[in-house]
């Protein structure tokens, strides 16, 4: 029996491995991580993370094929093909800070793997990493080896929160970069079998290393799951991958020589972080140029629907800006709950991708923020709505019933185009829409932006 270990249970390792787990019933899967209560988590009914299907897919295998451990070293020496799925965060200090990808994890992962391997391995790249990080991860491996032989594979995730499973169910492509050597070409072969058991051949693309590498950033304009999928007018798009992925563009680039390049890139990221503020100065001038003591009620606070995760959100920026301008915020969120969100308002930009447990503990909550399970719970009282992540069930909320608890006027500021603008001014509200034409009302307040 082919024997897998994937390091990193996190949203990318979670799911992935409990989609081999179920496609390929004669191979045993190892989840592991450090992280304790992620762990738990993923063997009790409530996953660590949302994402639609999931829930199914681990039930139909967990206990049979598929295992989650923090007995990291056991699993790890007893795999054929090791995934490592570790977070690879943008550096906040040091060379490339801002911009180059913080490989701590990924390096100290390799060295508990030369630590602890007793048989050949196959090393799976499953992070998104700089190009050239599979060679120094061999560098680190076959110095350590004890004459082990091992087989550095880059095999980078396409897959997007809030599809995750239908992603790795049917990928646009799998994309598996080795080396060009017969013991390369046998280890690409052996991952190719384990995804052969459910994606057709011809969507399984095989190339050398670097290039595997480098297909992961510079897929970003021809990715299906980008694309109108992903880019639409919003108050700013988010999440762990994207922004961070652009950044390690644009320190490639500049190591290569490209700084207009790289400045093209950085634009990308300067344009999004004004269309947050952007966002925050038109509630505040719309509302008399004040929000100070108003209920804002936020609809939504993970990036996108069908995800609790909140890494890179805009909502963070959103409520802080208004929180900085002295409002209440009250934030209603399916999918994410009252300790995470307080954690985020605490928190620098970058913390973010570190581990929970390299994370502060709880911080003290912040007195202007409420975080409450309902959405008209959020709005009573309240002066305005922004509507920062497009849940369906937004569309769905009775507005009579919400404006008939507000203050009035009565504002929504709808961040993702999920309302029916017209028909909420018809109830009495003042829509402003991102990208669309605006009320009346709003074209005579003084814009600041
Ligand atoms: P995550 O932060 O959810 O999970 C990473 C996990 O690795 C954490 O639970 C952490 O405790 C664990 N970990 C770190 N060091 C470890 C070690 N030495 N031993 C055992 N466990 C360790 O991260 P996520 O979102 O799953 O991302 C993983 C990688 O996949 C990143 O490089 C990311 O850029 C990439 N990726 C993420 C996508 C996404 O949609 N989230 C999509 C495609 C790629």
């Amino acid at each position: 029996m082919v024997k897998i270990c994937c390091i990193g249970a996190g949203y990318v390792g979670g799911p992935t491995m409990a989609v081999i787990a179920v496609k390929c019933p004669a191979i045993e899967v190892v989840v592991v991580d450090i992280s304790k209560p992620r762990i738990d988590a993923w063997n009790s009914d409530k996953l660590p993370i949302y994402e639609p299907g999931l829930d199914e897919v681990v039930k139909a295998c967990r206990g049979k094929n598929l295992f989650f451990s923090t007995d990291v070293e056991k699993h790890v020496a007893e795999a054929d093909i090791i995934f490592v799925s570790v977070n690879t965060p943008t550096k906040t200090r040091g060379l490339g800070a801002g911009k180059a990808a913080d490989l701590t994890y990924w390096e100290s992962a390799a060295r508990m793997i030369a630590d602890v391997s007793k048989s050949d391995k196959i090393v799976v790249e499953k992070s998104t990493v700089p190009v050239k990080t599979a060679e120094a991860i061999e560098k680190i491996l076959t110095h350590n080896s004890k004459g082990i032989n091992y087989q550095i594979l880059s095999n980078p995730e396409f897959l997007a929160e809030g599809t995750a499973i239908e992603d790795l169910f049917k990928p646009d492509r799998v994309l598996i970069g080795g080396r060009e050597t017969p013991e390369g070409r046998k280890a690409v072969q052996a991952l190719k079998e384990v995804y052969a058991h459910w994606v057709p051949e011809e969507n399984i693309i095989t190339t050398n290393l670097w290039s595997a590498e480098l297909s992961k950033l510079a897929a970003i304009g021809k990715d299906s799951r980008i694309g109108p999928k992903f880019l639409n007018a919003s108050v700013g798009f988010g999440g762990s991958c994207f922004q961070k992925d652009i950044l390690n563009l644009v320190y490639i680039c500049e190591c290569n020589g490209l700084p207009e390049v790289a400045n093209y890139w950085k634009q990308v990221i300067k344009i999004n972080d004004y269309q947050k503020s952007r966002f925050v100065n038109r509630v505040v001038s719309s509302m008399f140029n004040t929000v100070s003591g108003k209920k804002v009620a936020i609809l939504g606070f993970a990036f996108k629907k069908d995800t609790g995760d909140t890494r890179e959100t805009p909502a963070i920026d959103v409520c802080k800006g208004l929180l900085g301008d002295k409002a209440h915020v009250s934030i209603y969120d399916p999918e994410v709950t009252e300790d995470q969100i307080q954690r985020d308002l605490a928190m620098n930009k970058f913390d973010w991708d570190h581990p929970m447990h390299l994370q502060p503990a709880s911080p003290s909550a912040i007195k202007q923020v409420s975080v409450v399970w309902d959405a008209y719970e959020a709005t009573k009282g309240a002066h305005a709505v922004c509507i920062l992540t497009e849940w369906n069930q937004f569309k769905e909320l009775d507005y009579q019933k919400i404006f008939d608890n507000m203050q009035k006027p009565a504002f929504i500021f709808d961040g993702r185009n999920v309302v029916d603008a017209e028909k909420l001014r018809g109830i009495g509200f003042i829509v402003y829409s991102i990208g669309k034409p605006l009320d009346a009302w709003l074209k005579d307040m003084p814009a600041i932006a």
